[in-house]
């Protein structure tokens, strides 16, 4: 649709940026914090570990006050589980509490709005070490945990996100250094939809917790959506698209918001022998969860073909560059669309086409919780970023966001990534993605000093216009 009039962004509309803990705190063993799984892997060769990152434990103050300068209406940060409960269940951690109501109060000190994500990434080790998300326990560890956050931060955390990212978790565990497979298992496609369906029932549990113990409170899922599109307008590019389509975005949306499994997932798995096992109460647990709003992350789209059957895609697991499924999918590299230094497609258009496909199927309000470009950014000698290639891409982002809007979708707030630059989750501390620049390498810590990159000045425009005014 060609527009006449654009809608404005609404008036209370919640710009501001994204972070997650175990990608900037650093500190990861400090104060009684104990490992997460993240804290334990092998990083991949040539990038920083994450025990240091922008170090943000130290420094939560200077970040808050220049996301204050900048504007922010709301701060997405994570909740470290570890730094709460070091072992994952039990004991809580004082100094961990003390850390997170030190955070959100310094957001409200400068009326910027808590928006905490309960779960990024960052299983306790010691879970990791019983089985992780495999192990059906990991429901009640779950719920006991979003407890202690509700119990300590509920007075003044209104917006809560659940699950980072769970299809990526589900999709591609290993780049993220997630997946968790016991020994022997002989049928890796069920063991990881089981693990998936202990997630779906430990969200809709935490979301039925939440109602009930904050009232005011509004919570929802996080996950990546980006619609797929088919290589061609052959019907059977269609089907393939529908596929994928369906295991990579309305499988997590459709339970989320109806509690219940998506019919051609569904028949995938059965095919496979890979159903996930209902414990006694899921399917009413499932029902029960009920989101506010639907928080997603939105990088880049799909687009891919029909597979007959007959090609080995096995050994696909990165969802950027998918390979496909055999008998379901095909990826297919989208001509169309430029790509970023790190190989990610760029399609503006494509987050408007994602915007209203979701509101179309969900009707709820729509919350974006990361959106932006990895690069390689360069402090010039008197301290500046001209990181110009970030505010075109922002631009365009934001002109789409703007138009989904003037189609009639309900719009929550913008989010990117990242309000800091952080250590990316495997290309390490060079792939920047922050409004404000930290003075570190990969492996030279430096000063870790902060530096506001010229899309920093640009971003403040823009908020202080509500989004009317996103000229350079
Ligand atoms: C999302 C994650 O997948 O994308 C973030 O929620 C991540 O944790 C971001 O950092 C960018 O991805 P990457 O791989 O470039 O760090």
């Amino acid at each position: 649709m060609i527009h006449k009039t654009l809608k404005p962004f609404p008036k209370d509309f919640l710009w501001g940026a994204s972070t997650s803990a175990y990608q900037v705190e650093g500190a990861n063993l400090e104060d009684g914090k104990g490992p997460s799984c993240q804290d334990v892997k092998v990083v991949p060769e040539g990038t920083s570990d994450l025990t240091v990152c922008a170090d943000q434990y130290h420094r939560y103050k200077e970040d808050i006050a220049l996301m204050a300068e900048m504007g922010f209406k709301t701060y997405r940060f994570s909740i470290a589980w570890t730094r709460i409960l070091p072992q994952g269940t039990g004991e809580v951690n004082p100094k961990g509490i003390e850390y997170y109501n030190n955070v959100i109060n310094e957001c409200l000190k400068y009326g910027i709005e808590p928006l905490v994500t309960m779960f990024h990434f960052d299983m306790p080790a010691a879970l990791d070490e019983r089985g992780s998300w495999g192990n059906r326990d990991s429901v009640d560890w779950f719920v006991n945990f979003a407890k202690v956050m509700f119990e300590n931060f509920g007075d003044r955390v209104k917006y809560w996100l659940t699950i980072n990212e769970q299809n990526v978790l589900t999709l591609s565990g290993p780049v993220i250094g997630t997946l968790h497979l016991p020994e022997g298992c002989t049928n890796e496609l069920k063991e990881i939809y089981q693990q998936n369906h202990h997630m779906l029932v430990a969200q809709a549990k935490a979301m039925a917790l939440c109602h009930e113990m904050l009232p005011d409170a509004k919570i929802g899922p996080a996950p990546n959506i980006s619609l797929v599109y088919p290589a061609s307008c052959k019907p059977e590019d269609v089907l393939a698209a529908q596929n994928f389509n369906a295991i990579r975005n309305w499988l997590y949306l459709d339970m989320a918001v109806y509690g219940v499994y998506n019919n051609i997932v569904w028949s995938w798995l059965e095919e496979n022998d890979a159903t996930p096992e209902f414990a006694e109460g899921d399917a009413e647990a499932l029902k029960n969860g009920h989101p506010d709003f639907i928080g997603f992350n939105y990088y880049n789209t799909a687009t891919c073909e029909w597979s007959d059957g007959s090609e080995d895609l096995s050994g696909a697991s990165d969802q950027q560059t998918s390979k496909g499924i055999t008998g379901m999918y095909k990826g297919y590299r989208n001509t169309h669309l430029p790509t970023t230094e790190f190989g990610w497609e760029i399609d503006p258009m494509g987050f408007r086409a994602t915007i209203r496909e979701m509101y179309s199927r969900y009707r709820l309000p729509l919350l974006v919780t990361e959106n932006g470009l990895g690069a390689y950014d360069t402090l010039t000698e008197d301290g500046k970023v001209h990181d110009q290639y970030r505010i075109r891409y922002y631009q365009d982002h934001i002109s789409q966001v703007r138009l989904a809007i003037s189609d009639g979708c309900e719009m929550l707030g913008y989010c990117p990534w990242s309000a800091v630059d952080l250590i990316s989750t495997h290309e390490g501390m060079v792939k920047r993605y922050g409004f404000i620049y930290v003075d570190r390498d990969e492996f030279d810590l430096k000063t870790l000093d902060r530096y506001r990159k010229d899309s920093f000045y640009w971003y403040k425009k823009v908020i202080a216009s509500n989004g009317e005014d996103l000229s350079d």
